[in-house]
C-alpha cells in the first residue's frame, strides 16, 4: 500500500513557490520495500541495539537507542562513523529504531556532507504515527529538548508492524495516544478511532494515522500553519512531561494534556474522545502533587507563543490566544482533581 504524495508549496517572502514532493509512505516488510525506494543506491543501515537484537538484523552501525542518545555528542560520533564508513551523497542512509533514533539519524543526515538522503524505518508505534513522518529532526541540549535540529525530508518512510512485536506494551500504548490526537484532525480517521473497541483495533489504524500526519505535513512542511494542529494536547503535556520526567512518559503526559483541550473545545461532545483515550489505557489524571504555579510557568515556556491548540467538533482546530482561559480551566478542580468519568 502506498500513500499519495503531494506537491507542496512553501511560503517565501510573500509568494508561494512549488518545492518538492513530500516523501512516500509505504507499508509492509521493510526488506522488500527498501529496494524500491533505494532505486539502486548503496544503502548504509543504522539500527538501534534493542531492535537489532530482537529481530536479528545485520546493520552497518549500531546505536544505543532511547532519549539519552539524542545529543550533539552522539551526533558527532555518528557523523564520524558515517564518514569513516565511506558514506557519500549517493548513499541512502537508513535508520531503524524508535523516534529518538530517527530524530538523531535524520539530523546527522541533514548536516553530514551538507545533506545525505535518508529513510527511517520506525520501530515504535509513536515513531510510526508521528516521529518518523514529516522531516523534523533534532537532538537535545542540556537546556531543553529538540533545541538543535533541522527540516530534512526523508526519501520515504516504511511502516513494518512486525517490528512492534518486541516493543513492551506500555511503549505501544504511547503511540496510540498520538493516534487519537491525529484523529481529532481528520473525520475519516476520527470515526474509526471512535469505533475502535480495543488497543488492537487502534493499532490497526496506525498506518492511516501516519497518512493523516503526512497529509498535514505536505500542506505545511515547515510547520507554519495547518501542521500545528498536531500540537493538540502538547502545551499542557509538555509542561507535565518537563515537571515529572522521567516518571511521566511523553505519551502519558500528552494523554493527560489532551483532557482539558478536549473538554474546552468539544464540551459535551468530548466524552467519546475521552473514552477512546481511556481505551488506550494510560492514566488521564495528573499526579496528585502537581504544583499549579509550576505547571502554569512551564506552559508559558512552550514554543507555541502562548497559544493553545483546541479541537473543534468539525475536525478542525483553533489556536486560542486567550491562554488565560485554559489556565483557568487547568487551575480548576475539573482538571486537577476529577478523573474523567465514562458515562
Ligand atoms: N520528529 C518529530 O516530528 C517527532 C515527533 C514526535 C516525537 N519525536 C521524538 O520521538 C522520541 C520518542 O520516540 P519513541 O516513543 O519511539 O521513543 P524512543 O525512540 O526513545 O524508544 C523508546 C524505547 O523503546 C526501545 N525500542 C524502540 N523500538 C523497539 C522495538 N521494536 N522493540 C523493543 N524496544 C524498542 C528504544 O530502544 C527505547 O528504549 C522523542 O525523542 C521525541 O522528541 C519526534
Amino acid at each position: 500500500m502506498m500513500a499519495e504524495t503531494h506537491e507542496v508549496l512553501i511560503p517565501s517572502g510573500g509568494f508561494q513557490a512549488p518545492v518538492k514532493t513530500v516523501h512516500p509512505l509505504v507499508e509492509g516488510p521493510w526488506q522488500d520495500r527498501l529496494g524500491e525506494l533505494a532505486k539502486g543506491r548503496r544503502i548504509l543501515l543504522v539500527g538501534e541495539r534493542r531492535v537489532v537484537d530482537a529481530h536479528d538484523l545485520e546493520v552497518d552501525i549500531i546505536l544505543p537507542g532511547g532519549e539519552r542518545q539524542k545529543s550533539l555528542e552522539a551526533a558527532t560520533r555518528l557523523a564520524r562513523d558515517l564518514v569513516t564508513s565511506g558514506i557519500d551523497r549517493n548513499h541512502l542512509l537508513v535508520a531503524i529504531g524508535g523516534g529518538a533514533t530517527t530524530d538523531l539519524v535524520g539530523f546527522v543526515a541533514s548536516v553530514t556532507l551538507r545533506g545525505i538522503p535518508w529513510l527511517p524505518i520506525p520501530s515504535t508505534t509513536l515513531a510510526m504515527v508521528d516521529a518518523a513522518i514529516g522531516g523534523k529532526t533534532a537532538v537535545n541540549l542540556p537546556e531543553g529538548k529538540n533545541l538543535v535540529g533541522s527540516f530534512h525530508q526523508p526519501e520515504g518512510v516504511i511502516v513494518d508492524r512486525r517490528l512492534l512485536r518486541s516493543l513492551p506494551r506500555a511503549r505501544r500504548l504511547e503511540g496510540l495516544v498520538e493516534l487519537v490526537k491525529t484523529a481529532l484532525c481528520d473525520q475519516a480517521l476520527g470515526e474509526q478511532v471512535l469505533a475502535a473497541k480495543s488497543v488492537e483495533d487502534l493499532e490497526a489504524l496506525l498506518f492511516q494515522g501516519a497518512q493523516v500526519k503526512l497529509d498535514l505535513v505536505s500542506r505545511d512542511p515547515l510547520d507554519l500553519g495547518p501542521r500545528q494542529a498536531l500540537n493538540l494536547g502538547h502545551t499542557v503535556g509538555h509542561a507535565l512531561e518537563a515537571l515529572f520526567m522521567p516518571r511521566l512518559s511523553h505519551g502519558e503526559a500528552i494523554a493527560i494534556g489532551l483532557v482539558p483541550v478536549l473538554r474546552m473545545g468539544l464540551g459535551d461532545q468530548a466524552q467519546p474522545w475521552l473514552e477512546a483515550l481511556q481505551r488506550v489505557g494510560l492514566p488521564l489524571k495528573p499526579p496528585n502533587e502537581v504544583d499549579r504555579n509550576q505547571l502554569v510557568a512551564f506552559m508559558g515556556r512552550d514554543k507555541k507563543g502562548g497559544k493553545v491548540v483546541v479541537p473543534r467538533p468539525d475536525y478542525s482546530v483553533e489556536r486560542w490566544s486567550d491562554a488565560e482561559a485554559i489556565l483557568e480551566y487547568i487551575e480548576s478542580e475539573a482538571f486537577l482533581d476529577t478523573p474523567p468519568t465514562i458515562a
